[in-house]
């Protein structure tokens, strides 16, 4: 029987087949790089505000405490963003003349709040609780980084499932890092013993997810 194809079209076509593979596993490598790299998740990248507000200027040069702004932290599930009224405390005479508050002054006359964007929310099926954390002891910086030093909010974090997980699975094992401007005590994280073996809830799916 005749060869179908020549010594050389053999060659080239396992050539193809060799090139083929390795085109396929360096574009599979870079996916994975990227999904496990910042990039994916938006780490660092500022979000468009209608006030060019600086946590550098009020959390950090004038030591303003945190729950100045997000008094909901120690209470509730959600931090809480600052009414326009807790700017104009400073804000009232002098500065709201300029360009950079006319929205703040357009939420006060609608008797609305500021519509900040969310450099940190979490998709719908997620539940998060500030409260249990800062009670905990979880200080603002190991989700959100140094807070106090950004000129513009971003995200330092992945806030993934993995990034959760990382710790509930061992909180007390974790350097967990307090915030600087609330100080609070050391982790404790709840241990729950059960015939002498640990069942932690904290990884348990209903514990972060409806
Ligand atoms: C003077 C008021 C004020 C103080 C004090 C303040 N913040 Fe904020 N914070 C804001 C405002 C306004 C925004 C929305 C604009 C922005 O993201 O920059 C915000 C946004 C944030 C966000 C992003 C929320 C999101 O939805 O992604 C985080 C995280 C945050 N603040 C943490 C902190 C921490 C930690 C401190 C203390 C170190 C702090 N803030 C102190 C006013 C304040
Ligand atoms: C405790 C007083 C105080 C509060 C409360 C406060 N600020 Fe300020 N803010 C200041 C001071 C002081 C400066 C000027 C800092 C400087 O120039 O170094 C400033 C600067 C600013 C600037 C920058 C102005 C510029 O020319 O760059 C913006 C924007 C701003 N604040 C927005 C806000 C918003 C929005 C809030 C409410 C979430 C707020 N501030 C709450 C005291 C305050
Ligand atoms: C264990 C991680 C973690 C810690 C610790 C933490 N946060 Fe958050 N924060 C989040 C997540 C996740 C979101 C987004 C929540 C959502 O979308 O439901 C968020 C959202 C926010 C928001 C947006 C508005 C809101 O009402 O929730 C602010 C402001 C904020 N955090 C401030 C703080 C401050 C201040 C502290 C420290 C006292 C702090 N966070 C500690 C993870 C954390
Ligand atoms: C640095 C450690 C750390 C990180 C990161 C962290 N947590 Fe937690 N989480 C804790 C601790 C500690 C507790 C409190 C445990 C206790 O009270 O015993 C807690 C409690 C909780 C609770 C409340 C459980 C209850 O009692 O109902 C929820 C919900 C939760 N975490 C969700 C999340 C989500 C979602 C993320 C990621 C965005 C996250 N956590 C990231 C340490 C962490
Ligand atoms: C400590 C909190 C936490 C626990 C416990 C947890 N998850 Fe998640 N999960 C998250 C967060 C945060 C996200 C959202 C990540 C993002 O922004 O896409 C998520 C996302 C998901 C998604 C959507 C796909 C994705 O990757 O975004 C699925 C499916 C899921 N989780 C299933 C589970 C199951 C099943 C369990 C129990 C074995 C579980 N989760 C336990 C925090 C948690």
């Amino acid at each position: 029987m005749a060869q179908i194809f020549s010594a050389r079209a053999d060659t080239r076509l396992r050539l193809a087949v060799i090139i083929g593979l390795a085109i396929a596993v360096l574009a599979g490598a870079a996916g994975f790089a990227h999904v496990r790299s910042g990039a994916a998740w938006a780490i660092g990248r500022p979000a468009p505000q209608p006030i060019p507000f600086s946590h550098a200027v009020h959390a950090g040069g004038l030591e303003l405490d945190c729950r100045f702004c997000h008094s909901g932290v120690e209470r509730r599930a959600d931090a809480g963003m600052p009414s326009a009224g807790t700017c104009l405390g400073c804000h009232d005479r002098v500065w709201n003349v300029t360009a950079q508050f006319v929205p703040l002054r357009a939420a006060l006359a609608r008797g609305t709040a500021v519509e900040w964007a969310s450099v940190s929310r979490l998709p719908d099926h997620v539940r998060f609780d500030h409260a249990a954390h800062t009670v905990a002891g979880v200080g603002c910086e190991s989700c959100h980084g140094k807070v106090e030093e950004m000129p513009r909010t971003v995200r330092a974090e992945t806030l993934s499932m993995g990034f959760c997980l990382d710790c509930h699975r061992d909180p007390g094992s974790r350097q967990v890092t307090a915030a600087s401007a609330m100080r609070p005590h050391g982790l404790q994280a709840r241990r729950h013993l059960h015939y002498g073996v640990e069942v932690s809830p904290l990884t348990r799916c209903s514990t972060c997810h409806r």
